[in-house]
């Protein structure tokens, strides 16, 4: 039988100093492939955006064949990035700085003053760095390296522990987007999505609908895997209990909640009636950025205002409240699941600074994704 650990794997300053920082940017987010949004986002020729993977700011464009193409976003001139956020339609991409400028296949096709200044330049030698761009599940994703391993080789063995859903079907509820800075580490973040310990104690009151004791956990490679069916009384009801449309392609036997969380940073939450990403950015020692993209069933807005009266009465006689305060600006009163992770993300952060600070002890099973979470971190850590 394998022996329980229990001690931490990483030391208080894997969360608090910057030298740890920038390691994990090169060994960790330069060296794996990074989530970049969804497929929808390129819909024209020439549209583009930006990501940041470790120290890579990475340009993935449709060239003027619909291809997918991804490009270091550094002009080949003297550095400087060359597109900024995303933007659509572009035809060519110019430097700001000295208008050198390359084609949507990231040939350099004009350098201004070029006969004069620059008689010998051959503008084949210098076309921007290729990076990786490949997409699964309707999403896309980078590597900065342009061989790297292929995408299905690092995700498709956690394929067969995902929900059944198919983020293709599913339309983007653009109200659903947010953005929530937050002053913890990004580890302490994704620590939080994968402990299954903290959902019945700190959710008590905004996670009832699921059955945390029925939790089924574990890891493929480095990726994290979780679900949890309904609570018995939500799921016997769950045609008028869900407050959004039911997804139709999820059989009733597979329904739960599937959370896992892909190395390093980017966790999903598949639900009875949502489909979401979670991407954790790692912005400093002790601040992260979480941006939340959500997809539902492409139903009539009717659909769904028709669906929030129907769950009325399942859900109006809850409290959210978790100590009864009453309090609307307390974050534990909220009635907000995504607040109270964050007050709990900000308070461990904080608490790092004292000398009195210890991890006491690590439950033996609701715990261990934690546990086994900080070795990947620290095997991609130490050999980077
Ligand atoms: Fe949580």
């Amino acid at each position: 039988m394998a022996m329980v650990k229990t001690t931490p794997v990483l030391p208080v300053e894997a969360y608090t100093s910057q030298d740890w920082f920038d390691r994990e940017q090169q060994a960790i987010f330069s060296r794996t492939w990074q989530f970049a949004g969804f497929v929808e986002d390129l819909s024209d020729p020439g549209d583009y955006i930006t990501v940041q993977a470790g120290l890579n700011n990475i340009l993935v464009l449709l060239d003027d064949t619909r291809q997918l193409r991804a490009f270091h976003n550094v002009c080949r001139h003297r550095g400087t990035q060359l597109l900024r956020a995303s933007g659509k339609r572009k035809t060519f991409l110019t430097c700001p700085y000295h208008d050198w400028t390359y084609n949507l296949k990231g040939e350099l096709t004009a350098v201004p003053e070029r006969k004069s200044q620059f008689p010998d330049l051959d503008l084949k030698t210098l076309c921007l760095h290729n990076a990786s761009v490949e997409t699964w599940r309707g999403m896309l994703f980078v590597h900065p390296d342009a061989d790297a391993d292929p995408l299905n080789q690092w995700l498709g063995p956690i394929e067969p522990y995902l929900g059944p859903h198919q983020p293709e079907k599913l339309v983007e509820y653009v109200e659903g987007r947010a953005r929530h800075t937050i002053h913890a580490n990004w580890k302490i973040v994704v620590e939080n999505y994968i402990d299954g310990y903290h959902l019945a104690h700190l959710h008590a009151e905004t996670l009832f609908m699921y059955d945390h004791r029925r939790q089924q956990t574990g890891f493929v490679g480095h990726h994290f895997h979780f679900y949890e069916p309904l609570a018995k009384d939500y799921l016997d009801g769950i045609e008028d209990n869900s407050p959004l449309p039911l997804i139709d392609h999820v059989p009733k036997d597979k329904i739960g909640a599937y959370v896992p969380m892909l190395f390093p940073n980017l966790g999903l939450s598949e639900t009875e009636s949502s489909w979401s990403t979670f991407y954790v950015i790692p912005v400093a020692p002790d601040k992260s950025i979480v941006e939340i993209r959500t997809k539902v069933m492409p139903v009539s807005s009717w659909t769904y205002v028709a669906q929030e009266w129907k769950s009325w009465n399942y859900f109006k006689h809850r409290k959210w409240d978790k100590y009864g305060t009453g309090d609307a600006d307390d974050p534990l009163a909220s009635g907000d699941f995504m607040a109270e992770d964050i007050y709990v993300c900000e308070q461990q952060q904080r608490s790092l600074k004292t000398p009195y600070f210890s991890i006491g002890a690590t439950a033996k099973d609701l715990e261990q994704s934690v546990y086994q979470y900080q070795r990947n971190v620290l095997s991609y850590f130490e050999s980077g």
